[in-house]
């Protein structure tokens, strides 16, 4: 065995190991990230109908505070697992329990009935 062979073998292995480790994190970042869609201009033109002046940043905004402030209880639903008519009802019992601001809850509600399920199909 050459001398250098160990130190090499080791050195490998910790790019190996560091590479699992990202992959573990990385997996588990995306799996609750990655099913809670973030907002195209189609959204923000179909939100404009109903809230004129919408920027890409307030549904941007509305999915970060929904990521950030509902999730402490409760695994999140997508905002297309509901429809608008479904999130008007949910949505004011649990904008109590997450403590809300109103101003961020108003982003909040814009993001999910913007995404709702059966909102491309609603007109105004
Ligand atoms: C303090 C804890 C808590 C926080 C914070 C919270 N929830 Fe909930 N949520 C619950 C509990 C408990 C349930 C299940 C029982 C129920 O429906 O009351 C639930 C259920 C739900 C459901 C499923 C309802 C259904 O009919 O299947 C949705 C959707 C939901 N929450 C959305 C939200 C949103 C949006 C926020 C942030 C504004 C939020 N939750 C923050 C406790 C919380």
């Amino acid at each position: 065995m050459k001398p250098g062979f160990f130190s090499h073998f080791i050195y490998k292995n910790k790019i190996l190991l560091a590479m699992i480790v990202a992959g573990i994190i990385s997996s588990i970042f995306f799996s609750c990230a990655g099913t809670i869609p973030s907002p195209t201009e189609i959204d923000v033109q179909r939100a404009k109908l109903r809230w004129p002046g919408t920027r890409i940043q307030d549904l941007n905004d509305g999915r970060t505070f929904y990521i950030n402030r509902c999730s402490g209880c409760h695994s999140l639903h997508s905002p297309k697992r509901f429809t608008e008519q479904q999130w008007k009802k949910i949505f004011p019992e649990m904008k109590t329990r997450a403590h809300l601001k109103e101003d961020d809850s108003k982003l909040v509600y814009r993001y999910l009935l913007t995404l709702a399920k059966d909102s491309s199909n609603t007109k105004q």
